[in-house]
Parts: C-alpha cells; sequence; structure tokens
C-alpha cells in the first residue's frame, strides 16, 4: 500500500510515518517544509520525502493523490494563538489549501483520512463528547478563536458531503490533546505559542513562572501520541471496511485533569527527576486572564473529554497508557533534548536558567525512572500572587 503522508514532519506525521516503516510494507511518501523530525527515516528505502509547501507545490500533491492508495492530509496550524492572532491564515491553510487536497482525492477516487480535531466540538455542554450527536457549539465572530474549530468542521462537513454526492472513501479523526515527543519545538518557544504541556516544561527548564490561564480549572483529556498512533494505524488497516463515512474521537477520557492539576504534577515530576537539580522550589505558578495571556479574541471550553465508545466497538481500540506515563515520556523527550541542545552548546541563550546537570547524559533514555505520583498536588490558587502578566 502507498501512504501519503502531508506534513509528515510534524508531530502525529512523524511518528505514524515511522510506525509504518517499521511495522508495515507500505510505502511513505511525504512532503514538509523541514525535514528534522524525519531525518532519521530518509535512508529508508520506502520513505519518499520532498521538501515543499503544500500551497506551492501543488502539482506534486496532486501527482501523488493519484499515485498514493490513502491520504492523510496532516498540514494544519493548530496553535490557539495563531488563531486569535492571525486567523486568516489558519483559515488559509486549514481550510482552503486542504480542500484542494480534499478535492484531488474526489478527482482520483482516493481514500481520505482528515484530522478533524477535539475542538469541533466548543463549548458543547455534553458530559463527554460524542462524534454523531454532539452539538458543535461556538462562540460569537469577535471571538476568533472559533476559527480554527469553525475551518474544520466546515471541511468535515464538505467532505461528508463529497462521501453523500460523489461517493468520496473518507473517515474523520479528532484527537483529543494529544501529548508526547516533538509536539511542539523547546527551541524556540513564544508564550502561548505552544501547547499547554510543552508550555509548562519550557517555563520549568528556564525557571519562568507557569500561568495559569483563567482560573486552571479548565480540563483536558490528554492522550499520548503512540495511543492515537495505534488508532491511526486500525483506520489506515482497516480490515473489516468499517471505516468509511465514520468520524472517530482519538483520546483518553481516563486521562482528563485540570490546568491547575497539570502545572502542579509537571512541576513535581520536574523536581523528581534524575536530571534536575534545582532546590525543588520553583517555578512559581500564578493567575493571569486570558486577554493578557492570548489578547484579546480568546475563548475556552471549560472541558472537553471524549466518548470513545466507537472506535472500541468497530477498531477494538482503546488507549493504554496512563497520564502519570504520558506525562514522564514527553517530559523525558524534552530533558533529553534540551540536555543535548545544551551539550552542544548551540543555542545557551535559550535556556538562560537551565537547572539541569550534563553530567549524567550518556544514561538518559524515556521513562528514566521518574518517581510514582498521585494526582493529588493540593494547589493553591494563590502561589506566586495575583492576575496579570
Ligand atoms: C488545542 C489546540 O487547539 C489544538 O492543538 C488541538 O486541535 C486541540 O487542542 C487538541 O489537541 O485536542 P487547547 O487544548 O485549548 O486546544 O490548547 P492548549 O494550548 O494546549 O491549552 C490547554 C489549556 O491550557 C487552555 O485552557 C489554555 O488556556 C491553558 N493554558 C495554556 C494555560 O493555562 N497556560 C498556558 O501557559 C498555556
Amino acid at each position: 500500500m502507498k501512504i501519503l503522508i502531508l506534513g509528515v514532519n510534524g508531530f502525529i506525521g512523524n511518528r505514524l510515518a515511522e510506525r509504518i516503516l517499521d511495522t508495515t510494507t507500505w510505502e511513505v511518501f511525504g512532503m514538509d517544509l523541514g525535514s528534522d523530525k524525519v531525518d532519521h527515516l530518509l535512508e529508508n528505502r520506502r520513505f519518499h520525502f520532498v521538501e515543499g509547501d503544500i500551497s506551492i507545490n501543488r502539482e506534486w500533491v496532486e501527482y501523488h493523490v493519484k499515485k498514493c492508495d490513502v491520504v492523510l492530509p496532516l498540514v494544519a496550524i493548530a496553535t490557539p494563538i495563531a488563531y486569535v492572532r492571525q486567523p486568516l491564515r489558519v483559515f488559509e491553510l486549514d481550510f482552503e489549501e486542504n480542500l484542494r487536497v480534499i478535492r484531488d482525492c474526489v478527482k482520483y477516487k482516493k481514500r481520505v483520512i482528515f484530522p478533524s480535531t477535539s475542538e469541533v466540538y466548543g463549548m458543547c455542554p455534553d458530559e463527554s463528547f460524542n462524534e454523531d450527536t454532539s452539538h458543535l457549539v461556538l462562540g460569537p465572530i469577535q471571538k476568533q478563536r472559533w476559527i480554527y474549530s469553525c475551518s474544520k468542521q466546515l471541511l468535515d462537513r464538505v467532505i461528508w458531503a463529497y462521501g453523500q454526492e460523489e461517493h468520496l472513501s473518507f473517515t474523520l479523526v479528532r484527537p483529543f490533546n494529544w501529548i508526547g515527543p516533538k509536539l511542539d519545538a523547546l527551541a524556540a518557544p513564544k508564550e502561548g505559542s505552544s501547547r499547554v504541556v510543552t508550555q509548562f516544561i519550557h517555563n520549568l527548564v528556564t525557571g519562568q513562572p507557569i500561568k495559569l490561564v483563567n482560573g486552571g480549572e479548565q480540563r483536558r483529556s490528554f492522550t499520548y501520541l503512540d495511543d492515537g498512533i495505534d488508532c491511526l494505524m486500525k483506520i489506515i488497516e482497516d480490515p473489516d471496511k468499517v471505516c468509511n463515512g465514520q468520524i472517530f474521537n482519538i483520546g483518553n477520557p481516563l486521562n482528563d485533569i485540570t490546568i491547575t492539576e497539570l502545572a502542579y504534577t509537571l512541576r513535581t515530576m520536574y523536581h523528581r527527576h534524575p536530571l534536575y537539580q534545582g532546590d525543588g522550589v520553583g517555578p512559581e505558578i500564578v493567575h493571569v486572564t486570558e486577554e493578557a495571556y492570548y489578547g484579546p479574541g480568546y475563548q475556552d471550553m471549560a472541558f472537553r473529554k471524549p466518548m470513545i465508545q466507537k472506535a472500541k466497538e468497530l477498531l477494538g481500540w482503546e488507549p493504554r497508557v496512563d497520564l502519570e506515563t504520558a506525562l514522564a515520556l514527553t517530559l523525558d523527550a524534552y530533558l533529553l533534548e534540551h540536555q543535548n541542545r545544551s551539550m552542544r552548546a548551540e543555542s545557551p541563550a535559550v535556556f538562560p536558567n537551565p537547572p539541569i546537570a550534563p553530567k549524567n547524559a550518556g544514561d538518559i533514555v524515556h521513562s528514566m525512572g521518574v518517581a510514582p505520583l498521585t494526582l493529588d498536588p493540593s494547589p493553591s490558587r494563590g502561589e506566586g500572587g495575583g492576575e496579570g502578566e
């Protein structure tokens, strides 16, 4: 089988390509703007990579849609600050450019597995979100945060319509806060430009205050990347031919916590980490308003928990990695990356305050023995004091 992954150097794309090459005989064709996350795959003769931009290299994309059996268009802007600051860019890339790819799939009658998003549910009041019955609830137009959700939702509807009217073979997948290695780059972090777990790890290694937006009582269900990849593999394989026309939530409802709990848990894990050599106190955890953190145009959902019954029943899939392990693996990967960067002294200014000693670098592997935790951080909301930056 030939698989086309657009955005193959991304967080999901690189791991999916790696898994396909490791566990199947399939070929992977991939395009991305860069190759840093797939450099280790370039020697593989079943991996065909081209550096490029889907909005410019349209002929390459069309030719490869025609050539491949399954298409995964994973190119998207997916960080909330961009929804607020560059809403048009989000619409152009996430909707317009991806629509072109979808139309290529229709034209060549190719199967597409499209990444919708947990964000489409917005402020849905359901306790957990069902792919086929939950309402998709967004805020007013001035709240530009919803442009990502709205763009994805519209494309979901367009894909659905192509399925109905033109017999497009499709599956929509909705990742719920996947975390893991290479989620966002730690090397060039700007506040708000990373998703929350990367942002908090960045704050920990640089000693900058961790900021809880709007009280930190909002909840997310964090899903470990490899669990999500397991599910994607089942959907691509689809031996029982059950995936056409389906929407699947891919999340872990058992890993549901508040952002405050996340902050305290990660800080404790960091303090217990073998590489940590600080005094076990900071950085402080403070409160900020959404306006101060993201600027105008931001609005949040209070909770977001997936219902995953459909993936269990149709695919025989369920997530296996608990929250503590998922966070430990993610933290390990970032600390190792930070360690390697510090040792190469490539960007010392990025981490002006590193509390990590380089002496054990050779021993560092995944899951390096972070002491077990119970997720009961007993936070004090006032710590670090007050609202505002
Ligand atoms: C994310 C992004 O929209 C997409 O990556 C994706 O489609 C989706 O969720 C998903 O992964 O399922 P969100 O969960 O709001 O949305 O993004 P984060 O930036 O990870 O923020 C999570 C929560 O932490 C938000 O309530 C945010 O306000 C809060 N936060 C973030 C803080 O309190 N402090 C920070 O420093 C950063």
